[in-house]
């Protein structure tokens, strides 16, 4: 259940007697910004004030007249002009809460209405090592997968790899010229990918070889039986190589649909397109014309030498993708410099007809460097995923083994399972640092700030965890029979209600980060709620609580606190560490 949605569903039955539609007023129930004025605030009065012509105050007692909440608050009050602000009851925190910790839902109910989802994210150009590009969409794709899930929408992911573009025919160029047939037959993934960046920097010198790629990519796409062969084989050894940074980084596909899979579909769909009327002939390529701004932008699906493009491996993928799972929603998780792309295509499968589906650029910026520009490696090349997470696991170890070496009673884990431990940290760290930031934003990477002790970070966050955890441990106690045994929930102290009323929030902050797909909603609540924590365990005894009934009911909230933080961390995609 979410508290705030719960309101709204009061504020509207309260309004309907007082206006046709109250949808959009009831945007105006929101969170307290100040624990003096209440927990939830409703604005609503004023604007209705104008609607209906009445004062806002008299609206407000109005509404606070009709509104039934007498079960989940205290009475409304009424401030100012007209804010009407609501004080949730200690008792119906206290139930709700005793309802969450017997399952592991957490109080989170499954939607009413589940939705289908397809969500497009990673799809790296494969043939060519991943970088640090790749992060962005990888993490936020499946962040957004698994919430999706959690609340009960089926959400199925689709990786549509780049597996038919140009870097194809650079290595089947690269392989046909400088192949080391030895090293390729030892380790075929980082021969490709050295015939990759050999003639990559032999196309930025010499025009002809640009010309040469080109060919040999045409020729695959022609039916050629040596590239295609090649491609074949090329393939699985890329498919490799993407897969050992998905398996560190638990990312996984429900299908990898590349390129490739939709070439024998591209014909067909430019002819449709010009049966149907939306797109023509201009110049010899085929063209759909779209309105921007008054300004016709022509939107080209097939080239004058027949040559089929980007823009038509997408609109057939749509239809594929359509007619397959029927969405009610296709999220694209890529790149803000490609939103005219999407832009255009949103607008072509319109006018195919497909505008019963949302479609979604869910865009986000660039990951710079410490000098604000894209982030590379100091000789100027993109840096490689793979080695970013071997930095950042390796910072982790060292971070996990002083903590280990300095704890009071001598160190408590064994070399390998500091390494075990340092893998977590060092990836969650990377993940969270990106899930963290608004999605629309650029941010600058660095290893310190991710691995910070303290502030947003993985790394505070799996310590909190740990260090919840470990009071059970400490008090021996025995956290599921705790759970079963009714024992009340008791909130008579400001921070066990301030931590309690945090709790409750999971629900309204799992739907925040869907609305807008946004998963730092997510880790902004996490850390809020680590902070409440925070607060209440330096106000209130746990342990040595001062009597039997405040402990139990302390240590309940220690338990829904320890597992909220997991089951967030988990619908980010990062795991829990029970010691560090
Ligand atoms: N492979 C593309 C790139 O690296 C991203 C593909 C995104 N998905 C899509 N349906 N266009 O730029």
């Amino acid at each position: 259940m979410s508290i705030l949605s719960e309101l709204k569903e009061r504020f509207r039955k309260a309004l309907l007697g007082m206006v046709d539609d109250p949808a959009d007023l009831l945007e105006l129930v929101r969170r307290g910004q100040d624990p003096k004025f209440g927990d939830y605030q409703a604005n609503m009065a004023m604007p209705l004030s104008k609607r209906l012509g009445r004062p806002p105050r008299e609206i407000a007692a109005e509404i606070v007249q009709r509104i039934e909440v007498a079960d989940i608050c205290r009475e409304p009050e009424i401030a100012g002009p007209g804010f009407i602000n609501l004080r949730l009851k200690e008792q119906w925190l206290a139930e709700e809460l005793s309802a969450a910790v017997l399952g592991p839902r957490l109080g989170v109910a499954p939607v009413t209405k589940p939705r289908t989802f397809v969500v497009d994210y990673s799809a790296p150009n494969v043939a060519k090592p991943m970088h640090v590009g790749h992060i962005r969409s990888t993490v936020i794709g499946d962040a957004l997968c698994r919430v999706l899930r959690f609340l009960g929408h089926r959400a199925i992911s689709d990786n549509h790899i780049g597996d038919w573009g140009t870097q194809f025919g650079m290595i089947l160029y690269g392989y046909k010229h400088f192949l080391d047939a030895e090293a390729y037959r030892q380790n075929p993934v980082e021969e490709l990918a050295r015939l990759y960046r050999k003639v990559r920097s032999l196309m930025d010198e010499q025009p002809k070889i640009n010309l040469a790629v080109l060919t040999e990519t045409a020729k695959l796409h022609a039916g050629d039986v040596e590239n295609r062969r090649l491609w074949e084989e090329f393939l699985p050894h890329c498919e490799d190589e993407i897969d050992r940074v998905y398996r560190r980084l638990d990312v996984k596909f429900d299908h990898t649909l590349g390129e490739s899979f939709y070439h024998s579909r591209l014909g067909e769909i430019v002819d449709d397109l010009i049966k149907r009327g939306v797109a023509c002939e201009s110049e010899g390529a085929v063209c759909v014309f779209l309105d921007v701004a008054a300004v016709l932008v022509p939107m080209i699906v097939r080239k004058r030498d027949g040559a089929y493009l980007y823009a038509t491996t997408d609109l057939a993928t749509l239809r594929y993708r359509m007619e397959t799972w029927r969405p009610d929603a296709i999220l694209y998780v890529v790149d803000y410099r490609q939103s005219l792309h999407f832009q255009q295509l949103f607008a072509v499968a319109g006018m195919l007809g497909y505008d019963n589906v949302e479609l979604q650029h869910v865009s986000f910026g660039t990951v710079l460097g410490s000098d604000g520009r894209p982030f590379k490696t100091r000789s100027g090349d993109t840096v490689g995923l793979e080695g970013l997470l071997d930095e950042a696991v390796r910072r982790a170890l060292q971070i996990v083994s002083a903590g280990d070496d300095a704890k009071p009673d001598g160190p408590e884990l064994s070399a390998e399972r500091r390494r075990q431990v340092a893998e977590t940290v060092g990836i969650a760290a990377l993940k969270y640092a990106d899930l963290a930031q608004n999605r629309t934003s650029d941010y600058v990477f660095g290893y310190d700030k991710m691995l910070a002790m303290t502030g947003n970070t993985a790394t505070y966050m799996q310590y909190a965890y740990a260090r919840v955890r470990s009071i059970f441990a400490k008090g021996n106690v025995d956290v599921d029979a705790l759970c079963n045994s009714g024992a009340p929930i008791l909130l008579d102290s400001p921070a066990e209600r301030a931590l309690a009323l945090e709790l409750l929030r999971f629900s309204e902050a799992l739907d925040l980060t869907v609305a807008d797909y946004r998963p730092n909603q997510l880790t902004a609540y996490l850390f809020d709620l680590a902070n409440r924590y925070s607060t209440f365990f330096e106000q209130c005894h746990v342990l040595r609580a001062e009597t039997d009934e405040l402990r139990q009911s302390r240590l309940l909230l220690c338990d829904l606190t320890a597992r909220t933080i997991q089951k967030g961390l988990e619908l980010l995609g990062i795991s829990v560490v029970e010691r560090m």
